[in-house]
């Protein structure tokens, strides 16, 4: 299957090819008149709620086009920390835009909660069936910004599952055994019943 994913985001790219194309599909980014598509997101209303929005406005976009019939997959995350209960979640990249990962560590170090996790709830369609799948990741904020590898919250997210250091020091290999990207991508490849094309 060609799958399109509507993101802007390389990294997301990356890591939905990791899972996907060991299985035969391909990954690339969904590109209309030469751009990939801005998305309205209700942000306020979670993650869940933007997948969706997301999912119904790039199908509304490529009805049609040549595209029509494509399958199309659209993802949402954030971090959510244990200490302020669904928050930055939906807004973690204008959290992290507005504060910055030092703001986010003073907020958690204040707090004395250092659980978090990472969430992404991923909607596959394709010729009018549809496939949604959720993943977590849980993990404990750090003291201070460690490594750049990844993006995001990666340098200061040690994920529980790891050996102690950030997803910004762990290498994409292994980020990408255990992320919330990697368990919505593979909760979704499981539930494609039909063989790859
Ligand atoms: P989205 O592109 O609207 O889904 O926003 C995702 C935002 O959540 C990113 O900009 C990051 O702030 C955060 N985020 C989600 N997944 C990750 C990840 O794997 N690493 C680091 N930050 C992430």
């Amino acid at each position: 299957m060609r799958i399109l994913f509507a993101t802007g985001n390389e990294n997301k790219i990356a890591e939905a090819r990791e899972v996907f194309e060991p299985l035969g599909h391909t990954v690339e980014g969904l590109i209309i008149d030469g751009h990939r598509p801005n998305f309205d997101e209700p942000k306020d209303l979670g993650i869940e709620a933007v997948a969706e929005a997301k999912i119904s406005q790039a199908l509304a976009l490529i009805e049609g086009s040549e595209l029509q019939g494509s399958a199309i997959l659209v993802e949402d995350s954030g971090i959510f920390l244990d200490a302020f209960p669904e928050w930055p979640g939906a807004e973690s990249s204008d959290v992290e835009r507005d504060i910055g990962l030092e703001g986010i560590i003073q907020r958690v170090n204040q707090s004395g909660e250092r659980g978090t996790e990472y969430r992404a709830v991923a909607i596959l369609s394709s010729e009018n069936q549809v496939w949604k799948s959720q993943g977590v990741c849980r993990g404990t904020i750090s003291n201070r910004p460690l490594g750049s590898n990844g993006f995001g919250y990666d340098p200061i997210f040690i994920p529980d599952e790891g050996d102690g250091r950030t997803f910004g020091e762990l290498s994409n290999e292994v980020k990408n055994q255990i992320s919330h990207r990697k368990k919505v991508m593979e909760g979704l490849s499981n539930l494609l019943k039909s063989p790859s094309r």
